[in-house]
């Protein structure tokens, strides 16, 4: 039998799970708990290892590595998110501290704030007190060691703990103070006022204060049910944060998927005001992002030449008889294979020799082309010295794609698998 001989969980999230939960928020495509912690126990790494997530999204695999004793690396080109893998291990931080940091109101009457709202997303008084609130965290942070988000999000002793946890409650806040809205797909936001005329009534503040509370709730738990280990995350394209060569030995993530989800615009309200805090560029941030439907120029066909599977399925798409197949979409797709390549050259570069570890994955279609996707992944990996092999498939009805009016006309029946696979460098 194999290692750790246990079972691999699924990786969907259960109806009642997927749903945000009170306290976090769930990133999209993210696995489940379940999923994470059977995945490790089936890895068994000795305690103290370190598990490397480089597209850590809301930090399940976080809590997995917790529980395991390990230690973690996450790394999430969306500052969002790894700002909220960073809070889920933040145990140290102080009740108090976090109530005096959150209380902070804003002093006399400006007429502008410190830092514009670049999308006007919020209220005056809010942009006031997220200015107020993020001006005492970047005082606590120190100002002569650069940026503050990153001060916090790379700190391994806990430290700030407490900054964290007050940065996470107000920008969880700001959703729902934001004038924006949703409508049949819940990936998406439109900017301005409801429509049917629900406008945002609480603050962020008083929004903020409580989240703080449930979030610090949920941790004085885990702190008691867990181990202490340490986590460092990376608000950073997964090969520009600072990972050693030859040095990882076990990983358990998700890369995005081919869905053409604008995680940018999901995270709209979170993100700007992030932004009053840290430098973080939308324009660019949506530009970089795996799986982005902006297209970054063009790109040397090579993921196609070196991989007779990526070549055919790029071919089918370039010759599809709809509109921009052989144009935008051939191109997209073409950008796609292009960073799992990328990504998969990355993993070869900086895994140990007897590295190991799991890739969650989902099949796309275009149009009533299905694209196979793990067929496409083991064949990348195995060109790069990876053993590949199935551990779980999953048929997937609800996912984005059977949402679309104009794939549901291509393929009305289509049923995309979730793939959990092993990979062991040989
Ligand atoms: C499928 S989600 C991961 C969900 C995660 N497994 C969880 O359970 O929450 C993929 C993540 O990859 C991130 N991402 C996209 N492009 C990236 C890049 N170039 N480098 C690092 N992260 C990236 C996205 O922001 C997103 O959070």
């Amino acid at each position: 039998m194999e290692k750790g001989a246990s079972s691999i969980r699924s990786p969907k999230r259960r109806n009642k799970a997927r749903k945000e939960g009170p306290v976090w928020e769930a990133a999209y495509a993210s696995f489940s708990e379940e999923f994470a912690y059977s995945a490790l126990e089936f890895l068994q790494p000795p305690i103290g290892s370190v598990i490397v997530d480089p597209f850590v999204g809301s930090g399940t695999s976080y809590l997995a590595a917790n529980h395991q004793n390990c230690n973690f690396i996450g790394i999430d080109i969306n500052p969002y998110s790894a700002l909220l893998t960073k809070a889920k291990s933040a145990v140290e931080a102080d009740r108090q501290l976090v109530r005096r940091l959150l209380g902070k109101v804003s002093q006399g009457r400006v007429s502008q704030p410190a830092t514009a709202d670049p999308n006007k997303l919020f209220r005056t008084k809010d942009v006031r007190y997220l200015n107020t609130l993020f001006g005492a965290l970047t005082r606590r942070l120190g100002r002569e060691s650069g940026d503050p988000l990153r001060v916090l999000l790379e700190d391994k002793s806990g430290a700030f703990d407490s900054e964290t946890i007050a940065l996470a409650s107000a920008l969880r806040a700001s959703k729902s103070a934001a004038r924006t809205h949703r409508r049949s797909n819940p990936a998406w936001i439109m900017v301005g006022p409801d429509p049917l005329g629900q406008s945002p009534t609480v603050g962020i503040q008083d929004q903020a204060l409580s989240y703080g509370e449930l979030m610090l709730n949920e941790l004085a738990q885990s702190r008691e049910r867990n181990p202490r280990t340490w986590c460092q995350v990376y608000a950073a394209d997964f090969s520009a944060a600072p990972i050693p060569d030859a040095s990882i030995a076990y990983f358990l993530t998700s890369p995005p998927y081919m869905s053409r989800l604008d995680y940018v615009v999901s995270y709209l309200p979170q993100l700007t005001a992030l932004s009053l805090f840290s430098r973080v560029d939308l324009e660019l941030l949506r530009m970089q992002m795996m799986g982005t439907t902006k297209m970054r120029g063009p790109l040397a066909e090579n993921v196609a030449h070196a991989n007779p599977l990526v070549a055919d399925t790029l071919r089918r798409i370039r010759n599809h008889p709809s509109q921009a197949s052989s144009g935008y979409y051939f191109r997209f797709y073409l950008q796609y294979f292009t960073d799992l390549a990328r990504f998969l050259d990355w993993l070869r570069l900086k895994s140990r020799p007897d590295a190991q570890g799991f890739l969650v994955l989902q099949d796309s279609f275009y149009k009533e082309l299905r694209l196979p996707m793990f067929e496409i992944v083991r064949d990348l990996a195995r060109s790069r010295g990876f053993a590949v092999e199935s551990k779980f498939v999953q048929p997937k009805r609800n996912h984005v794609g059977a949402m679309s009016p104009d794939q549901q006309r291509y393929a009305p029946d289509k049923t995309l698998r979730e793939h959990v696979i092993l990979i062991t460098l040989e």
